[in-house]
Parts: structure tokens; C-alpha cells; sequence
């Protein structure tokens, strides 16, 4: 353990380093000029960029590798980073080339991975730092080092889908959001908002992948909710995404779009709703099936509660006898 502590240390080294790096090209590279074009683009402010240390990782195979030369340890702990990577042939080059860089920060703000855009169109749209021994890309958020510096108790987090997302709102002022990194939102991920904010507000893309996102979301959130937790959902237009929102709505209209979020309960009845219509038997057993992953009883029973109501049942006892409901075990 003494010797990963180590080896760590040396990792977040190295990780600043390219993070002051990418920053510097983006201020001083021959090809700065088309990255400033995006940036403008994309309408990102000078503030913006500075304040989430968005940088250039410019075109080229040793970009980064070229400063690290000589010495043969930095470069073997960057592969560990997953900085540079290794060819068949044991030839190292850069990972990140031609991108634009988002550092991703750990809770006490060391940079323990990135996200890299292509400027313009190209595949893969983003690249993100793959699993390292400094960075668990289920265990971060993006953004939430940068709220947490901004509000030392926010009241509210919103969770987006993307680093862009993230930057906007921050622009606008709705600086209180954070995205999970390309996969969808963790059972850990969950547990780090909660710790962080009375109020989770999910907002995922105006598309298909948006809404099977938050479905997704409500099933990792249900097993750990706490009474007083609470958990929302809102639904941007189809083809808008936080960024293009908040930049036609503004501050205030997007923030009160986020108030208007359905709280959890509604979004699950009303999706079982209009998917099993007027099958109660269908929709009573999906609802349990959900209400089953609570582990908190008080709010297990609240939503039965509430279940038992919609389905014109006397109340939570009576829908528990109808439908073999088994009381968890206290754990
Ligand atoms: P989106 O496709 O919605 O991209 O992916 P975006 O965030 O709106 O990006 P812009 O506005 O086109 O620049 C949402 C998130 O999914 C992850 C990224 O974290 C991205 O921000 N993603 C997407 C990847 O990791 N890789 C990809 O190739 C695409
Ligand atoms: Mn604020
Ligand atoms: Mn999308
Ligand atoms: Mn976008
Ligand atoms: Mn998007």
C-alpha cells in the first residue's frame, strides 16, 4: 500500500503537469487559432474556460511524450495514467491528440483524468481517460470539485449527461451541475450527490437515450434513498441538451424548468402509467417490482401508500395482502 501511495502521488504529478500543458497550448500554439474558433463557436467566455481549465491538446504523436524525453520512469507512469498509449511494437505516443481538453477532478481537486473533444466533426466525439489506478470513472463526477468551490452546501445539484452541459450552465449561472463521465449515473455516483445536496435533479438529452437514461437513473437511485432525499427528473424538449437550453432560455426560465423537475414517485407511476395503461394487475406487479429495491421501509411504505391509492385500494395493508407482498427483513 505504501508503495501504491507512491506511485499515486507521482500520478497526480503528472496529471497536473499535462493539465498545465494543454492549458499552455491553448494560449500559445501555432494551431491555437482554430481552438479559439471553436471555443467561440461553441460560445464559450475567456471565464468559462479558465475557471474549468478547459485546454488544447494539440495534433501529433509527442505532444506530451516530447517533454518526458529523457526520462524513461515519467513516461512509463503516464501510460499508467493513460496519458500516452503503447503500440504492438512497444512504441509510445500520445493519447490525446487534437482535442480539446476537459480535466476531470477528483473531490480535492487533483486532475485524475480528462475528457477530449474533436474540433468539429470526427470519431469518437469525446475521449475519455480510460480506467487508471487514480481514476474510477463510476466513482466521479465532472464538474462537482468546480460546484463545491462555488457553493460549500449546495442545496440543489443537477446531473447532466455531458462535459459541455456542465461548462454552459456554469456560463449561464446555473452553477451547480455535474455530469457523470459517458456511462450512465452509478449507484456510487448517487451516493456522492446525495452526501452533497438535499436535492438531485436529473437532467438528461431531449432524446430516446435521454429518457432511457433517467429510467436508468431511477432504478440506480431507488435502492438508496433516505427519507427527505429528494430525487427529480426533467425533460428538455426533443433534440435540446442542458447547453442548448439554458443558452435560449437563460438562467432564470431554466431554473424554472428545474423547479417544475417530476419528483421521483411521479416520473415512476406516470412511465408505468402510460405503459400499462389501464392493466392494473400489469402496473401494480412493475410498480412493486420498483418499490421492492427500496431499502428504507418508511419510504417503501410511502410509495405503496401512494400505489394503493392509485389503484383504488384502502391502503398500503391491503395491497400488501392482495399482492403477497413480503416485508423486508430488518437489516
Ligand atoms: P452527447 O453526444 O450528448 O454530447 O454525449 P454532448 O455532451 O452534447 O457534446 P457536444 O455538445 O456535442 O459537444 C453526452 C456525453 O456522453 C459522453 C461524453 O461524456 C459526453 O459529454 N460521450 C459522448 C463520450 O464519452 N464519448 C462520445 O463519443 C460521445
Ligand atoms: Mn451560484
Ligand atoms: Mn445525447
Ligand atoms: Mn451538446
Ligand atoms: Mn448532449
Amino acid at each position: 500500500k505504501r508503495h501504491d501511495n507512491g506511485l499515486s502521488r507521482d500520478l497526480y504529478q503528472l496529471m497536473d503537469e499535462a493539465n498545465l500543458y494543454y492549458q499552455s497550448q491553448l494560449r500559445q500554439h501555432t494551431d491555437k487559432q482554430k481552438v479559439i474558433d471553436y471555443l467561440e463557436f461553441r460560445g464559450l467566455s475567456a471565464e468559462v474556460i479558465a475557471h474549468f481549465g478547459i485546454g488544447f491538446a494539440p495534433d501529433g504523436w509527442d505532444g506530451l511524450l516530447g517533454r518526458y524525453r529523457q526520462n524513461q520512469e515519467a513516461q512509463d507512469k503516464l501510460l499508467t495514467a493513460g496519458m500516452l498509449i503503447s503500440n504492438d511494437s512497444g512504441k509510445r505516443y500520445d493519447r490525446f491528440r487534437d482535442r480539446l481538453m476537459f480535466p476531470i477532478r477528483d473531490r480535492r481537486g487533483r486532475v485524475v483524468g480528462f475528457g477530449g473533444r474533436v474540433l468539429g466533426d470526427g470519431t469518437p466525439k469525446y475521449l475519455n481517460s480510460p480506467e487508471t489506478p487514480i481514476f474510477h470513472k463510476g466513482n466521479e463526477l465532472y464538474g462537482l470539485y468546480e460546484v463545491r468551490q462555488r457553493h460549500k452546501d449546495p442545496q440543489k445539484i443537477l446531473i447532466v449527461e455531458g462535459y459541455m452541459d456542465v461548462v454552459a450552465l456554469a456560463q449561464f449561472g446555473v452553477d451547480y451541475a455535474v455530469a457523470s463521465l459517458g456511462t450512465s449515473t452509478t449507484a456510487e455516483q448517487f451516493q456522492l450527490l446525495l452526501r452533497n445536496a438535499k436535492e438531485v435533479v436529473c437532467c438528461y438529452d431531449g432524446d430516446r437515450a435521454g429518457k432511457e437514461a433517467a429510467w436508468r437513473a431511477l432504478e440506480t437511485a431507488l435502492p438508496l434513498l433516505k427519507p427527505g432525499d429528494q430525487v427529480s427528473f426533467m425533460f428538455l424538449p426533443e433534440g435540446e441538451d442542458p447547453d442548448s437550453m439554458v443558452r435560449q432560455t437563460g438562467k432564470a426560465a431554466f431554473e424554472a424548468m428545474t423547479d417544475q423537475a417530476q419528483a421521483l414517485p411521479t416520473f415512476l407511476f406516470d412511465t408505468l402509467a402510460s405503459k400499462y395503461g389501464t392493466d392494473k394487475g400489469t402496473l401494480a406487479k412493475q410498480a412493486i417490482a420498483l418499490i421492492e429495491k427500496i431499502q428504507d421501509s418508511v419510504l417503501q411504505n410511502l410509495l405503496l401508500e401512494n400505489l394503493a391509492h392509485k389503484l383504488g385500494m384502502n391502503g398500503a395493508d391491503d395491497l400488501k395482502k392482495k399482492m403477497g407482498f413480503r416485508v423486508k427483513p430488518a437489516n
